[in-house]
């Protein structure tokens, strides 16, 4: 098949990665680390001729690309705008849940100051707020300090902080334990969940600092085997699907599902209408059917072929730029790619990268996704590690916690079911 990608992260990198396996990729507007692997080009995916386009990022998916692509009889991996909805906005997202009586934090939206922060005055904390809207991950404010709370909501009401996102806001009650993303691939009727990850959301070690698009991943998650991932799919996964289904939703594409493994059982954090980045890039390596296939099938309404799973795990570790999430600096010349991406079982994942005059520079917040494959989650995380000493510019920083906490719960990756 002929495939286009759209997109140009570290997230499309994986998908492009896999998908070169067995097809002819065109990536658009692609990467530098893309370019090694794929044709790219600038042009409008609508004026590109294929068998199948994928979708990678959210923003073109709320803003309705698959319907435009559908709409000129293009076979789409990826929700149309209705489906999208679920991230773009958490509060349908959360109408849905409650619906479809998934598990998940109870919650009440606001868009006027007064109400919200009454609200917030009204119990102990803590406070878990969030922009309605689209916020690159950045949205979430998590605090038990009830002032900051109210200056978080102040701040996104008055649109000072994120603009027309943040002009709606869902005050949730805070769950507490251990996450978990769960990608699933559904032709909107039948689903199929890949390998389970987990993402690292701050920016600092231990779990301290702003949240992130995400700094780090791994696949398999010990606290999540396969009675997890059964128990998603029956309480979260299918009922969304049916009520989706109920609204005239037909929902085609991957649905990831962000939760948390509360004392009562998984309970649904939000959902994304696209692969996690760095989620993908952890995910994505393990399966060792065709995906391409797979997404055709999906996208046709009928996945018919089995996924099968590399037994190995996966870790990735993302190099981010001085400032980032605030305010980071691009613009520096990055060394030892071609080092790190020449150790056994690694490859690095472009994220913010461009050519420069000055060679490979940075252009993002988050710069590379470094992934190792490995026997068990340990040489996976000592080989992404070891890659991730090769490589460096000027203010790069990154968790050196990644995969800690599994390894210390004694994961084991062959026998750990997914
Ligand atoms: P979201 O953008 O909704 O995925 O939220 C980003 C991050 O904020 C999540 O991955 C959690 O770490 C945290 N978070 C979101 N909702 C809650 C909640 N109700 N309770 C505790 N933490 C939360
Ligand atoms: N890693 C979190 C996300 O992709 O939203």
């Amino acid at each position: 098949m002929r495939v286009v990608v759209v997109g140009s992260g570290a997230r499309e990198h994986a998908i492009v990665a896999s998908l070169v396996k067995d097809h002819e990729v065109v990536a658009t507007p692609g990467n530098p680390g893309i370019e090694e692997i794929c044709e790219v080009t600038d042009k409008d995916p609508e004026s590109i001729d294929a068998d199948l386009f994928v979708i990678g990022p959210e923003v073109p998916l709320v803003a309705g690309l698959a319907d435009r692509l559908r709409a000129n009889k293009k076979l789409v991996f990826g929700p149309g705008q209705d489906g999208a909805a679920l991230e773009g906005s958490k509060a349908f997202m959360k109408q849905v849940l409650h619906d479809a009586k998934v598990p998940t934090a109870s919650f009440s939206v606001f868009s006027e100051f007064k109400a919200a922060k009454s609200h917030l005055m009204s119990y102990p904390g803590p406070y878990v707020i969030k922009t309605d809207g689209l916020a690159a991950g950045k949205g979430v404010k998590v605090t038990s300090d009830l002032d900051e709370a109210i200056e978080d909501v102040r701040l996104k009401l008055s649109g000072a902080s994120f603009g027309e996102s943040g002009k709606t806001v869902v005050i949730e009650e805070a769950m507490i334990g251990p996450e978990v993303s769960m990608l699933v691939v559904t032709d909107g009727a039948s689903a199929v969940a890949l390998p389970v990850a987990t993402d690292f959301k701050r920016v600092y070690d231990d779990d301290l600092g702003e949240n992130t698009g995400g700094m780090g991943a791994h696949s398999p998650v010990p606290w999540a085997d396969q009675s997890v991932v059964d128990e998603v799919m029956q309480r979260a996964i299918y009922p969304t699907l049916s009520e989706l289904a109920r609204r005239g939703i037909d929902y085609r594409g991957v649905l990831y599902a962000g939760l948390m493994m509360t004392e009562v059982g998984p309970k649904l954090v939000e959902y994304n209408v696209r692969f996690g980045d760095p989620e993908a890039q952890v995910v994505l390596p393990r399966i060792t059917s065709d995906l391409g296939q797979l997404m055709a099938e999906v996208a046709s309404g009928r996945i018919e072929s089995p996924v099968t799973i590399d037994k190995r795990a996966a870790l990735t570790v993302v190099l981010a730029s001085r400032g980032y999430p605030a305010s980071p600096q691009y613009g520096m010349e990055i060394k030892g790619i071609d080092a790190a991406n020449g150790q056994v079982g690694v490859t690095v994942f472009h994220g913010g990268t461009k050519k420069s005059g000055r060679g490979l520079v940075s252009s993002g917040g988050r710069v590379l996704s470094v992934t190792a494959l490995g026997d068990s989650l340990n040489e996976a995380r000592d080989a992404a590690y070891r890659a991730v000493s090769m490589i460096e510019f000027e203010g790069m920083h990154y968790r050196r916690d990644i995969g800690l906490r599994a390894i210390s719960e004694g994961a084991k990756s062959s026998g750990v079911v997914s």
